[in-house]
């Protein structure tokens, strides 16, 4: 064999194991989401526009540590796992068993924690963090009713260093229903800073919620 041929076969390798990598994840995400349509939000993974705006909260010096909600099949990690610098730690915390399965089979330097967003800072706790310097979530926000979006958003801002950040998205026809307003406005009574941006590179576009500086008490409205 000529060392063309060599290198030929060898890109074909890998194109034809990145093309069963792909099928195994979308095949992994639809499963969930047929078996547990409310859990998951969504028939399949986001896209890496999406991870590229979600990523830009990641902070590159230090030793950060950054926590997913809700990491489903990884879509948003590879991105998130490219920024961090050595030393950090990168969290994934997801309620689906099969998805965290595929979570440990796939992205082994993702600390996957097979659990509810709603029990964050014990499941934290349990694994020795205590600070967070952003968390991005990607739980369907809209579906989940008012008592649990407060749960898991007051667990969310307990963790959160003072200048973290905190990322939401959902798909932006969900963010004028009924849960998504409510949502809109639980995260305007929790920060001082909302920012919203859309990216149009998904089907459908996802609306993006990027939260900084929670309120106190007395600040709340
Ligand atoms: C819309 S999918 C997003 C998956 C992936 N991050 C993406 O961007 O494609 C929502 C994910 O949130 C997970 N999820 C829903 N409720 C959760 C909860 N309370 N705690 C942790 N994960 C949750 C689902 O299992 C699912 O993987």
């Amino acid at each position: 064999m000529t060392a063309h041929q060599d290198h030929r076969d060898s890109r074909l390798g890998r194109t034809v194991r990145d093309a069963v990598g792909k099928f195994d994840e979308y095949r992994t995400f639809l499963t969930s989401a047929v078996h547990n349509p409310r859990m998951m939000g969504a028939a399949t993974p986001t896209s890496p526009a999406v991870a590229a705006v979600v990523s830009q909260v990641v902070p590159t010096t230090g030793e950060p540590v950054v926590v997913e909600l809700g990491p489903g099949t990884g879509s948003l990690s590879d991105g998130i796992h490219r920024r961090l610098p050595p030393g950090a730690r990168h969290l994934g915390v997801e309620l689906g068993a099969e998805l965290a399965t595929h979570l440990r089979r796939n992205k082994p330097w993702l600390e996957v924690v097979n659990g509810d967003a709603g029990e964050l800072t014990a499941l934290l706790a349990d694994r020795g963090v205590e600070r967070v310097d952003a968390v991005i979530s990607s739980i369907p926000w809209s579906l989940i009713d008012d008592a649990g979006q407060r749960r898991i958003l007051d667990q969310a801002v307990e963790v959160l260093v003072p200048h973290g950040a905190f990322t939401a998205l959902t798909y932006l026809p969900a963010s004028r229903s009924v849960g998504g307003k409510r949502f809109r406005e639980l995260l305007g009574g929790t920060f001082d800073e909302v920012l919203t941006s859309v990216t149009w590179l998904n089907a459908p576009p996802i609306l993006h919620y990027i939260c900084r500086r929670p309120l106190r008490p007395q600040e709340k409205p």
